[in-house]
């Protein structure tokens, strides 16, 4: 049996006005008014009846809400404050048996096929109980800096996982353009693994964090309802993501290729993909109204929009701010929220 584990504590501001720190992308109604967090839950459940969510306190109700909207059986692990997915994953490792096999997934990814996703974690099986850190890899589209990329090599015992020959996480431009012609994979950012495996890879490369996290779930609080670690001692942590920490640098790294539609929805283009487009190439969410429009996607909320003549733009509305950007720019208003953050 596997246990799902739902690592929740991005605060992306890639999807301003609509995902902010108090409010971020995984809590939004994106797809059928449903949120990518809830979508989770439901896809996980053709991996397991139970999960365990790490996530961020100031975002609880948001959560349960979620799992509730999923009817998913969920235990919740609050942290204090977030120090990234190496200790968010070492925390989970620590409140299981050793010999449990943890799948990690993000919370805020789109994966519409729930069972090629089942079928496809299955095939990791083999190769995670053997001692494998399991990746699953995804044929990537362009040079992507924001990614990790997998160099797939021979297959191992049982011909469904591979070996992994290399891992390098989030290249600059240079690399990822030759690392996509040398034809390495995306990954995912879904990781199947024991967690005693997990734990002594973490024990490998990055002795600290795993201290910290032993003292913080020493000192735990259970309420019944939520686990809460404990604040100064998980707030002394340093903070690094599990591809930094662990991935770039461990041997026993193995790849199920998946081959379903995968978006991370980083970004409002793959938000816009997410709905149908007309033949002009328009999408719209909510009360938005077009006329010689073409490729432009408007989301509104809450009152209508009218968008005339405009072409490959995007437009988001929503009650106290409003976004427009043509696509090819669109990726930048993180640089302008972190500009105006920076200004209050
Ligand atoms: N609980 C908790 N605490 N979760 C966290 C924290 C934290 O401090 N920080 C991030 N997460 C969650 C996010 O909510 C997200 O669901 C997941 O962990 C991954 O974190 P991201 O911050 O979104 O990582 P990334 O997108 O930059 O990169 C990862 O995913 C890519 C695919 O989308 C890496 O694994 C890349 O290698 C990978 O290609
Ligand atoms: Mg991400």
């Amino acid at each position: 049996p596997i246990t799902p584990v739902i690592l929740c504590g991005g605060s992306g501001t890639r999807l301003w006005p609509l995902s902010r720190k108090a409010f971020p992308k995984q809590f939004v109604p994106l797809v059928d008014n449903k949120s990518l967090l809830q979508l989770t839950f439901e896809r996980m459940r053709h991996v397991s009846n139970k999960v365990l969510t790490v996530a961020a306190e100031e975002h609880r109700f948001f959560l349960q809400e979620a799992a509730e909207a999923a009817k998913a059986n969920v235990q919740h692990i609050l942290e204090p404050v977030g120090r990234n997915t190496a200790p968010a994953m070492a925390i989970a490792a620590l409140f299981v048996r050793p010999d449990d096999l943890l799948l990690f997934a993000p919370a805020d990814h789109y994966i519409p096929d729930s069972e090629a996703f089942a079928a496809t974690v299955q095939k990791g099986m083999t190769a995670a109980q053997a001692g494998n850190i399991v990746t699953f890899g995804i044929a990537p589209t362009f040079p992507s800096t924001a990614y990790g990329y997998i160099a797939q090599g021979l297959p191992l015992s049982g011909g469904q996982a591979f070996r992994v020959k290399r891992f390098v996480e989030k290249p600059d431009a240079a690399t990822a353009q030759r690392l996509l012609l040398d034809e390495h994979l995306w990954n995912a950012g879904i990781f199947l693994v024991k967690a005693k495996v997990l734990l002594a890879a973490l024990a490998e490369h990055a002795p600290d964090i795993l201290k910290s996290c032993k003292e913080a779930v020493a000192a735990e609080n259970d309420d019944g309802n939520f686990i809460r670690l404990n604040k100064e001692v998980f707030a002394a942590c340093r903070s690094e993501s599990i591809d930094y920490a662990v991935m770039e640098k461990h041997e026993a790294v193995a790849v199920v290729p998946y081959v379903g539609k995968w978006s991370d929805v980083g970004s409002w283009n793959a938000v816009a993909e997410l709905s149908q487009a007309d033949e002009d190439g328009n999408r719209i969410q909510g009360q938005g109204h077009l006329l010689h429009a073409k490729k432009t996607f408007v989301h509104a909320s809450h009152r209508p929009v009218i968008a005339l003549g405009t072409e490959d733009m995007i437009i988001v509305d929503t009650p106290d701010a409003v976004l427009v950007a043509t696509s090819r720019y669109v990726e930048k208003v993180k640089d302008v929220v972190a500009q105006l953050e920076r200004q209050n």
